[in-house]
């Protein structure tokens, strides 16, 4: 790109680039750049069009412009992205969290919201984004919070703090192993791709591979974690299980054979994909 200094100019030159990439939504991508890097309303970017850019300006926008061309997501270029209403502070360390897991969220809550002083668990918390919902909109849950990962803890507890919710208690570790207590609900969204398929989704090759990979048919910590669930559920607790869509079989005759006796059924999502399983002790 040359180097513009007037907002209108600049916008149509990186229109014209995002397109020339086939960027989806070319108009909004560039609003996006410009707006975090003058740290400017996208509103005060389209009425300001004959501002004119200051050298800083203009070298962190070419870096942002660079690091999207490159196929950087644009979460990661902005460090922060929204989840169920609040903006999580996110690096390459965490999964990016995506719309399909505020349904998690929101059928979590609805559970949640008939039990008392519930205890609540986020396996794989990621970003904290499950966790900090459900203890930001109900504050009579005791939230825990588990992932392998370290560098994904250390920004789930910022997240935590950040929206308020320093009440959660993070913990390292893989899956359920250490706790011996019970849970009222246990809400995943564990990695849940198929590794072969993995290796063919290059748009997904900036997130932590230890986010996404399932292992070979993609159920492989999904599966341990259900066992692991059988001596660590309470007696009417519920699992809610975000899934990969085309695995919804497979993944309710997992439950079957962990929770015989429990109600289990498939959730779709908006598109009408199979995405959560929930299971509900009776
Ligand atoms: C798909 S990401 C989900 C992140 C977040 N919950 C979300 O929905 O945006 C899965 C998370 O599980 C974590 N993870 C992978 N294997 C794990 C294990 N054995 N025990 C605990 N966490 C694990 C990864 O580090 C990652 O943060």
């Amino acid at each position: 790109m040359r180097n513009l200094t007037n907002l209108d100019q600049i916008r149509g030159e990186m229109l014209e680039t995002l397109r020339q990439v086939e960027a989806e939504d070319p108009a909004n991508t560039s609003l996006i750049l410009l707006s975090h890097a003058l740290n400017r309303p996208k509103a005060w970017i389209l009425a300001h069009g004959e501002y004119a850019l200051s050298t800083e300006e203009n070298h962190t926008l070419q870096n942002y412009l660079k690091q999207f061309l490159q196929g950087v997501p644009l979460p990661y270029i902005l460090g922060h992205w929204s989840f169920y209403g609040r903006e999580f502070t996110l690096t390459p360390d965490v999964l990016i969290p995506r719309p399909e897991t505020e349904l998690l969220v929101e059928l979590a809550l609805d559970h949640i919201k008939q039990m008392e002083n519930p205890k609540v668990i986020d396996v794989g918390t990621g970003s904290g984004a499950i966790a900090v919902s459900l203890a930001a909109e109900s504050p009579a849950a005791r939230v825990f919070a588990v992932d392998i990962s370290l560098p994904a803890l250390t920004i789930a507890k910022l997240n935590a703090h950040k929206l308020g919710q320093p009440r959660i208690n993070f913990v390292q570790a893989d899956l359920l192993a250490p706790f011996q207590g019970l849970f009222d609900l246990i809400a995943a969204n564990l990695p849940y791709i198929p590794s072969r398929t993995l290796e063919q989704l290059p748009a997904l090759q900036s997130e932590p591979r230890l986010a996404l990979d399932g292992g070979e048919d993609g159920l492989n910590l999904i599966n341990t974690l259900l066992e692991q669930a059988r001596t660590r559920l309470s007696a009417k607790g519920v699992i809610m299980l975000e899934i990969e869509s085309t695995l919804g079989e497979e993944s309710l005759f997992a439950t079957q054979q962990a929770f015989p006796e429990a109600e289990r059924r498939l959730i779709p999502d908006l598109t009408g994909r199979d995405r959560i399983v929930e299971i509900r002790r009776r």
